[in-house]
């Protein structure tokens, strides 16, 4: 079967209004490709929210603080065509930067949520969540979904969108999916790919040392910083360069205090030409 894939704005709402007039509800899928079961796992959990999925594919220059990250990004159109032809994707939508920012990429209205895109990843990837929250808006105005979904994988990314769909009352519901793992932890990413055989087989160490953080936060541990030294010198230990290993609340990621009990183990590691996140949300019931 071949997916219908559209590349314009005006194509795209033709086809959602169609489907409004039937008064059946839309999922969005964003996501920029080269597709892996993370992102398959969204489409089939947005199947069962609505009858109409679109998925869009785009790399969004504007979130990529380096030159080199943006033209290395994986392009695998095709492949990821036939990828959601056999899953429950209703649309793809592949518009071309031209489409996005006909006007280019300078002196944009942009969409900026204060503070949650300063820290963690937004820390050393400087405009990395403008960027994000700017195309995200723009994919929300074109598509005009009832819901969105989005991996818990990039967990400070879904935060910055549910706060700016809160802020600025996009008429949106936001779904966090579960992140999808490898057999031995490695959370999905497309960013996977830039590792050598060796790298990969050192990558599940990040998963590892979240488990560790986890288990000692649920045997009661509440020196965070100590958990959070003792997570940096695991991965350094196993071969990675650690960016930032932290403890912080899952609901707007401020250092957790005694008694918060919906805690999130937040990591990010470059490893060669990869920089890898992850993190594990846990809930410590005596105190939630
Ligand atoms: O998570 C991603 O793939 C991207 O950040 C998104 C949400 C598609 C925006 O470009």
């Amino acid at each position: 079967m071949v997916l219908e894939t559209v590349h314009t704005i005006t194509e795209l709402r033709a086809r959602v209004a169609e489907w409004r007039r039937r008064g059946e509800r839309i999922a969005f899928v964003p996501t920029m490709g080269n597709l892996h079961q993370g992102h398959l796992q969204l489409v089939e959990r947005a199947a069962e929210r609505a009858e109409r999925v679109v998925v869009s594919i785009y790399v969004n220059p504007i979130q990529f603080n380096e030159a080199n990250d943006f033209s290395a990004y994986p392009r695998t159109l095709e492949q990821d065509r036939e990828q959601l032809a056999a899953g429950s994707a209703t649309l793809l939508f592949a518009p071309a930067d031209s489409e996005v920012y006909p006007y280019g990429h300078d002196n944009l209205a942009l969409v900026e949520v204060p503070d949650l895109s300063d820290i963690l990843c937004g820390a050393s990837r400087a405009g990395h969540f403008v960027g994000v929250a700017t195309v995200v808006s723009k994919l929300f105005n074109m598509v005009q979904p009832d819901l969105a979904l989005f991996g818990e994988k990039d967990f400070q990314q879904l935060l910055v969108i549910r706060r700016m769909v809160r802020d600025l009352d996009f008429p949106v519901e936001v779904i966090g999916v579960p992140t999808v793992r490898e057999a031995d932890g490695l959370a999905m990413s497309s960013r996977n790919g830039y590792l050598s055989e060796s790298e990969r087989a050192t990558a599940p160490a990040l998963y590892r040392a979240l488990q560790r953080a986890a288990e000692q936060l649920r045997s009661g541990e509440s020196d965070h910083a100590a958990i959070g030294a003792e997570g940096v010198a695991a991965l350094a230990a196993a071969g990675l360069e650690p960016d930032y290993f932290v403890v912080r609340r899952q609901y707007d990621l401020a250092p957790a205090e005694a008694g918060d009990g919906e805690l999130v183990v937040l990591t990010a590691a470059r490893l060669g030409r990869a920089r890898l996140i992850d993190n594990l949300p846990l809930t410590l019931m005596d105190r939630a």
